[in-house]
């Protein structure tokens, strides 16, 4: 098993929020040429959620901050640290987190975003752990939020087909169990392959001009052939080395809760790990990848339909920009 640590961290409670609005592949059909079928075929997508114009990223992760004290009943006073996971802060600086720790008043916490796109959220789930485990902090609340639609190019139909926006969050707690919550992790990033997918605009690298814009350097861009080839083989075999190495197969796991990028991904993570349908969540068919969203917005619905026992086995596995790509083994603490 991981490392030695004094204290469990532990998932105690989970939100998320979606935008109201439904965006059909038959809508996207009118931005550019596509179809509804080679979406649904290439990609598992039907549908996915846009946020209004006017409403940031801040908006969901508020949103699911608020849920979190409610659902949980914990004194915001009483939250220790606040990671906001995200590639679509509402500004550079301040951080997002920052935002959300002012509107829920957690005015003991410090708050900070995390980029890691969609790794951000397991990369910021086992960061929030280590303060857990070490006797650091008692609680911290880990949000993965995203408003795609905001670095979408909406005349590109090798990406604006992909991605939708979303939020999700967890109440990470201590346990006095410390073979609870966080079991084990694996994280790796590749800083050669920054040019695969990214947004080139609007940085240092490119302050923002005329130019920049009318480049379109303000939208992502990706290679989808390289991302796909890399995040197959990289979300399968991540996900089996921490199984593995921690003596489990995939009949032992209660859940699986993979990054939602493409249908044909996840399914070929699930097969390697031997996972039965039933155990593997997928939501990309209404929501699209919501990058730093996918993986707490699953989660939450699995909590919702009561899909976890404590001392049940959970896995979560994220691949993306970076590249990075990272998978978090849990022991279900609540
Ligand atoms: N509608 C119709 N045709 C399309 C579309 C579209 N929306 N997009 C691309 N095509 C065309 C291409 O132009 C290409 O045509 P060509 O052969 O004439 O050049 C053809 O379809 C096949 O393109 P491929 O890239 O080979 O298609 P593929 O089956 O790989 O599917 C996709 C493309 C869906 C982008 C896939 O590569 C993918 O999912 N990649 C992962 C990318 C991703 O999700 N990145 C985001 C986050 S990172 C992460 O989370 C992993």
């Amino acid at each position: 098993m991981g490392s030695e640590h004094r204290y469990g961290a532990v998932i105690s409670e989970t939100a998320h929020f979606l935008p109201e609005r439904i965006v059909t592949n038959a809508e996207i059909e009118q931005h550019v040429d596509t179809s509804d079928e080679w979406i649904r075929e290439r990609t598992g997508i039907v549908e996915r959620r846009f946020l209004a114009d006017d409403e940031p990223t801040s908006h969901m992760a508020v949103e699911v901050a608020r849920s979190l004290v409610d659902k949980s009943g914990v004194d915001p006073l009483s939250i220790d640290l606040v990671i906001v996971a995200t590639v679509t802060p509402d500004m550079f600086f301040p951080a997002t987190a920052c935002i959300v720790q002012g509107a829920i008043g957690a005015r003991n916490a410090w708050a900070y975003d995390l980029s890691a796109a969609c790794s951000g959220f397991v990369f910021a789930l086992v960061t929030a752990s280590q303060f857990i485990q070490n006797g650091a902090h008692r609680r911290v609340m880990v949000i993965g939020a995203d408003k795609m639609s905001s670095i979408l190019d909406m005349q590109d139909r090798n990406t604006c087909v992909l991605f939708g926006d979303g939020a999700g969050g967890v109440l990470l707690e201590r346990s006095e169990d410390p073979s609870l919550g966080l079991v084990d992790f694996e994280h790796f990033s590749d800083g050669s392959n920054v040019d695969c997918l990214n947004v080139r605009g609007g940085g240092s690298a490119h302050p923002a001009t005329h130019e920049t814009v009318d480049k379109r350097l303000h939208y992502v861009r990706q290679d989808g052939r390289a991302v796909f080839k890399f995040a197959v083989v990289k979300m399968a075999e991540i996900s089996a080395t921490v199984l593995e190495r921690n003596g489990l197969t995939g009949q032992d796991l209660a859940l699986f809760v993979p990054h939602q990028a493409n249908r044909r991904i996840i399914d070929a993570a699930a097969d390697r790990m031997n996972l039965p349908a039933d155990r593997v969540m997928v939501n990309i068919d209404h929501f699209a990848n919501t990058t730093a969203g996918t993986i707490p917005i699953a989660l939450s619905q699995a909590c919702a339909e009561d899909r976890l026992k404590k001392g049940d086995f959970l896995l979560m596995t994220g691949v993306g920009a970076g590249l990075t790509w990272g998978s978090a083994l849990f022991r279900w603490g609540v």
